[in-house]
């Protein structure tokens, strides 16, 4: 089969390396991928989302299956226009990916079907949500209607914050579109964590748990990021509570979706937290989640090509998961989350990084200048290592990291903290 997986980040690099794992498989390419895939795929210069010419691509090359990496392609309906050309592709239509292409559609139909979420309004006018905030008071969760990149939530602990994050969204246009209209939810407290599935219509297979890391420093301090490590299991989430995730978040949500008539095929993402009022929904994503892709196809043990062909011949898939733990670690580029300030500056260490044994190293941000591995973005790679326990994994890639230089990047040494702290108990 010749597979071509649409994307350029650490998730896209992972699936790579899962599907070139498949005996199915002869080639793949990724449009656009990264220079640190290309050893194994051939990266093609076509956008994620410049549909028409991935269609073309697709035909001209004879393509097999297609796999979407990022909302960005979905919500311009690369899926609908593939499956218009006849052309097989693994991924939500454009009205399915709505659930996480507008927030208040998400909340809109978890409202309709009784998703456990947290409460919330809808406003598009600065003054009505200023005066709203002044009844709830604070903590309170402000969220740009439309996709920003993960960068459109904000969690205000005072009213300044959250007055801030109204002027930013709905007077000064900060996210243009995306931020017009604004989700305001109530402040959730819990332990999150990301609860996926590959879905065909009713019919959900879950995935291992798994929970990322999103502040940029040890201890979980400092901004919010696109995802400094992630690791699974998740044993602090109960089977119990891991059950009701299953049937009333992410099963309750592709139940709607076929009650909509816009059945999801394809990776769904529920966003959860346990509070002490049960599990809650944090949000939908219509794909595989970034890093906890990096961390969950290490421990996929069946194909996934295989898996990916028997959902879209309506077939029930083999899907065998490993009992070993993974954890997996950002390396990112100094100034991270703001302004990187390395940008193009070599990654000492990390070709040697990669020449150690039971460690895979996932790239998002790099670029290779012929000789060595540079900065190319603010969350450069992803090291990820697996075994029998969390702290294993943990010490495994603590010890590969022993070899790379902080002079232009650096990491959080913590990944998993709670989880591990949990296992010693
Ligand atoms: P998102 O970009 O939608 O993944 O949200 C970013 C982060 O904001 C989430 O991972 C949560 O930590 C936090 N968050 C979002 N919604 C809520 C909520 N209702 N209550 C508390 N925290 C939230
Ligand atoms: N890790 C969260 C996401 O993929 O949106």
């Amino acid at each position: 089969m010749r597979v071509l997986i649409i994307g350029r980040g650490g998730r896209e690099h992972a699936l790579v390396w899962k599907v070139a794992q498949s005996k199915h498989v002869s080639d793949i390419f990724v449009a656009p991928g990264n220079d640190g895939m290309s050893k194994m795929a051939t990266c093609i210069d076509i956008a994620e989302t410049a549909v028409e010419q991935l269609v073309a691509f697709a035909k001209e090359q004879t393509i097999d299956l297609t796999i979407v990496g990022p909302e960005s392609s979905l919500s311009v309906g690369v899926v609908d226009a593939f499956e218009a050309a006849g052309l097989a592709i693994f991924g939500p239509t454009q009205a399915a990916a709505k659930i996480e292409a507008s927030k208040q559609y998400a909340k809109d139909l978890m409202a309709k079907y009784n998703i456990p979420t947290a409460t919330y309004e809808v406003f598009t006018d600065y003054e009505a949500a200023l005066a709203y905030i002044e009844t709830t008071g604070v903590p309170i969760v402000i969220k740009a209607d439309g996709l920003a990149a993960g960068k459109g939530v904000v969690v205000a602990t005072t009213f300044d914050q959250a007055q801030s994050a109204l002027q930013a969204m709905l007077v000064d246009d900060a996210f243009g579109e995306a931020g017009t209209r604004v989700v305001i939810e109530e402040c959730l407290v819990g332990e999150e964590f990301s609860f996926m599935a590959f879905v065909r219509g009713t019919d959900v297979y879950p995935m291992v748990l798994s929970q990322d890391h999103k502040r940029a420093y040890d201890g979980d301090s400092g901004p919010n990021t696109g995802g400094m490590g992630a690791y699974s299991d998740v044993p602090q989430i109960s089977e119990v509570d891991r059950q009701q995730a299953l049937e009333t978040i992410v099963k309750r949500m592709a139940h709607a979706l076929v009650s909509e008539g816009t059945p999801f095929t394809g990776f769904l993402y529920g966003g959860c937290m346990l509070t002490n009022n049960g599990v809650k929904t944090i949000e939908f994503n219509a794909r595989f989640g970034d890093p906890e892709t990096e961390i969950i196809l290490p421990r996929l043990k069946s194909d996934l090509v295989e898996i990916i062909q028997s959902l879209l011949a309506n077939q029930t898939p083999i899907i065998e998961w490993s009992e070993a733990q993974s954890i997996g670690v950002c390396i990112a580029g100094k100034g991270y989350p703001g302004d990187v300030t390395t940008m193009g500056m070599p990654i000492g260490g990390l070709t040697d990084l990669e020449q150690c044994d039971d460690i895979q190293v996932f790239h998002a941000g790099t670029k290779w200048d012929g000789h060595q591995w540079c900065v190319n973005g603010g969350r450069a790679a992803y090291v990820v290592a697996s075994a029998d326990t969390l702290l294993e994994a943990q010490q495994k890639v603590a010890q590969a990291l022993d070899r790379i230089e902080q002079k232009t990047v650096f990491w959080r040494n913590d990944i998993g903290y709670k989880a591990i702290a949990h296992q010693k108990k």
